[in-house]
C-alpha cells in the first residue's frame, strides 16, 4: 500500500534545496570588490565558503593566517559566510564542503578568458560542480589586490578601495618593507 504524503505548501512548491557555494581566491589582500561579491553571494546562496588558496606559488604579501583573520573580521556581518583556507584541487575541496557551486567575479571582458578556462577545467574535473559568475558594483570593476598594493606602496590613497582594517595592516606591512630596504 503506497504512502499518502501530505502536500504541505513547501512540497507543492517543489523540492527545498540548500545550495552551498565556494568563493575561492588569493585575497592578498581582500578588497572592497571581494566584499561586494561576498555580499552578493551571501544573498543568493544558503551558505558561502570564502576559501583562501594555501598552495599558491605566488609570493604573497600577507600570510594565509593574516588573510583569514582580515576576511573573518570583514565578513562577520553575514551569518551564512564562513572563511577557510584550502590546498590542492578546488573541486576536491568543494566536494569536501558539500558545495554545489563555485562563485567567481568577472569585472571586465579581460577577466573572461581566464575565468572561462578555469570553469571549463573545473567542469572537466567534476561535472557536478557549477561555476556561477557575478559582477561586482561598477565602482570596483577596475579594482585588484595587485593594484591596491602598488598604489599604496607608491604613497597613493587606497582608503575607498579596501576596508579600513585591511588598510592599516597594508600600511604597516609596506612600512616595514620600506624600513627593511633602508
Ligand atoms: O584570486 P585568484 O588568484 O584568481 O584565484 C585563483 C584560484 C585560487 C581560484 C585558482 O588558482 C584555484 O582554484 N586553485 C586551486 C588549484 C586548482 O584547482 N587548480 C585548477 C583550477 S582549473
Amino acid at each position: 500500500m503506497g504512502h499518502k504524503i501530505r502536500r504541505t505548501p513547501e512540497l507543492r512548491r517543489g523540492t527545498l534545496k540548500r545550495v552551498i557555494a565556494i568563493y575561492p581566491g588569493s585575497f592578498d589582500p581582500p578588497t572592497n570588490g571581494h566584499l561586494d561579491l561576498i555580499g552578493r553571494g551571501a544573498k543568493i546562496f544558503d551558505k558561502l565558503v570564502v576559501a583562501i588558496l594555501r598552495n599558491s606559488d605566488k609570493n604573497p604579501l600577507f600570510t594565509v593566517d593574516e588573510r583569514l583573520e582580515m576576511l573573518r573580521e570583514c565578513t562577520s556581518q553575514w551569518e551564512n559566510v564562513r572563511v577557510e583556507s584550502f590546498e590542492g584541487l578546488l573541486v576536491d575541496y568543494a566536494r569536501s564542503c558539500g558545495a554545489q557551486a563555485v562563485l567567481r567575479g568577472i569585472r571586465a571582458v579581460s577577466d573572461y578568458e581566464y575565468e572561462l578556462q578555469m570553469a571549463w577545467m573545473n567542469r572537466k574535473l567534476d561535472s557536478t560542480l557549477e561555476t556561477v559568475f557575478m559582477m561586482p558594483a561598477g565602482a570596483y570593476s577596475y579594482l585588484s589586490s595587485r593594484l591596491v598594493c602598488e598604489i599604496a606602496a607608491l604613497g597613493g590613497a587606497v582608503g575607498n578601495l579596501i576596508p579600513a582594517s585591511v588598510e592599516s595592516r597594508l600600511r604597516e606591512r609596506l612600512g616595514v618593507a620600506e624600513r627593511a630596504r633602508k
